[in-house]
């Protein structure tokens, strides 16, 4: 009888999922023995970091031909139910109709989303974002559009909630794209609003590089600001601030994918599943997680793993490889990744490239964008064939940046 691996999501972790899984099934020489189906509403990676950008057309890549390649069998559909003792999910198909799929191990790759606390009026109506394909094609149509609204305060600013990876790079790329909309005449506006008292995510040998390059593009920096409210004409600041602004963009914040509830383990502060070195739930029987729906350490210096494409290619290797080797009855390979870069986009000044998680200045302006763009355009897309993504899915490869 053949046993199944199942996969939730064709994001970052998903896809690296599917393509370690069938790396490990053929080198056991066992490719009838184990079916690996990958369910996603989408046979196509989405890059979301590349959403921050001015024109995201490019920013995805079709999934079919390579799962084809690899022997890995795509279900289109929404998984809304895991039930963990019966070793199945539920998922709708796009024509409305729901099935179920038996799995031997579950990998669980649902990947992230923007948290949108109630808490914040008029959030969910009112503001834009950058989270996932359709957020960032409808931020760029509303910007177009405010070319055609007469001159005012409000048209020329756009305010960014949260002063973090996202909100930067969004925040950078605003001023050139809003001028390159309304004029290249008209005094636009760019705010980020930041709850904390600096804009210092990078830490202590890179958050400066980040305030001065923000403001030598005109961005403004408020912060000890927490937000009270947005509507269709501004923002309001629970202190009091108000800034006219058409464009509110929201970008404060992740939450792992709801999925991750319906399992039943400890959850991290962020949604994310506790999960062992080789990426099982802890204390859940055949279930894996993986990607942003994982809370584990990087290395043995005490980092965990982040919400990040870099972590969820490697974590989606591991958590692949593991699952296969755990139904095979072979040994399996803990996850370990303690390489960490960081690549912020600038706008045009460039992009920071650091080192290490202390965030050490390796390159800047030209240089870093070129380091950028290589990550962004190259090496975070899949393989085309067969061979490039066995070779690629090796869990213990680090990132080669
Ligand atoms: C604007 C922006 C900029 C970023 N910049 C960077 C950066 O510079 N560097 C970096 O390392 N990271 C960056 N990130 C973070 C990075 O994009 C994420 O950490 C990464 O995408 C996580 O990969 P994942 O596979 O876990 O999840 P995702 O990429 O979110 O993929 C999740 C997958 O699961 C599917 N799915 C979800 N729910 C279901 C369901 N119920 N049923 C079936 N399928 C489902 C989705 O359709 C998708 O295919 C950025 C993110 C954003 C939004
Ligand atoms: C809906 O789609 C699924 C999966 O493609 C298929 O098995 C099913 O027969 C379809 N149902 C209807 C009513 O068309």
């Amino acid at each position: 009888m053949t046993s199944k691996i199942v996969i939730i999501g064709a994001g970052f972790a998903g896809l690296w999922a599917a393509l370690a899984s069938a790396r490990q099934l053929e080198m056991a020489g066992k490719v009838d023995a184990v079916e690996i189906i990958l369910i996603a509403p989408e046979p196509t990676l989405y890059i979301r970091p590349r959403l921050y950008e001015n024109d995201v057309s490019t920013a995805l890549a079709p999934l079919g031909d390579l799962f084809a390649l690899t022997g890995v069998r795509y279900v289109q559909g929404t998984v809304h139910k895991i039930a963990v003792t019966e070793n199945v999910v539920e998922y709708i198909s796009p024509n409305g109709t729901a099935s179920t799929l038996l799995f031997d191990r579950l990998i669980l790759a649902s990947g992230s989303k923007l948290f949108l606390p109630e808490a914040v009026k008029g959030l969910a109506e009112y503001s834009f974002d950058t989270d996932q394909m359709e957020g960032a094609i409808k931020l760029d149509a509303h910007l177009k559009s405010l070319a055609k609204l007469p001159d005012s305060p409000a048209r020329n600013t756009v305010v960014v909630c949260g002063g973090g990876f996202t909100g930067v790079e969004v925040a950078s790329e605003m001023p050139q794209r809003l001028r390159g909309i309304l004029g290249e005449g008209v005094d636009v506006k760019v705010v980020v609003l930041e709850r904390g008292d600096s804009i210092n995510f990078m830490g202590p040998k890179s958050s400066s590089v980040v305030q001065d390059t923000l403001a030598s593009l005109g961005v403004e920096a408020l912060t000890s600001q927490t937000v009270a409210s947005i509507d269709a004409d501004g923002v309001t600041t629970v202190a009091g601030t108000r800034i006219p602004s058409k464009t509110v963009i929201w970008t404060a914040g992740m939450r792992a994918s709801s999925l991750t509830a319906q399992i039943p383990a400890e959850r991290d502060e962020i949604g994310r599943l506790f999960v062992d070195q080789n990426l099982k739930v802890i204390g859940v029987d055949d279930v894996y997680a993986t990607g942003d729906t994982a809370h584990v350490a990087a290395d043995d210096k005490g980092h965990l793993a982040l919400m990040s494409c870099q972590h969820a290619m490697i974590l989606g290797k591991s958590a692949g490889n593991n699952a296969m080797a755990d139904l095979l009855s072979l040994p399996q390979t803990p996850y370990s990744q303690p390489t960490y870069v960081t690549c912020l986009a600038l706008g045009p000044w460039g992009a920071l490239f650091t080192t290490g998680w202390d965030r050490e200045v390796s390159l800047v302006k030209e240089e870093g964008y070129k380091m950028k763009t290589q990550i962004n355009t190259q090496l975070i897309y899949p393989p085309t064939n067969r061979a490039e993504a066995f070779a690629a899915a090796d869990p213990t490869l680090q990132l080669a940046v």
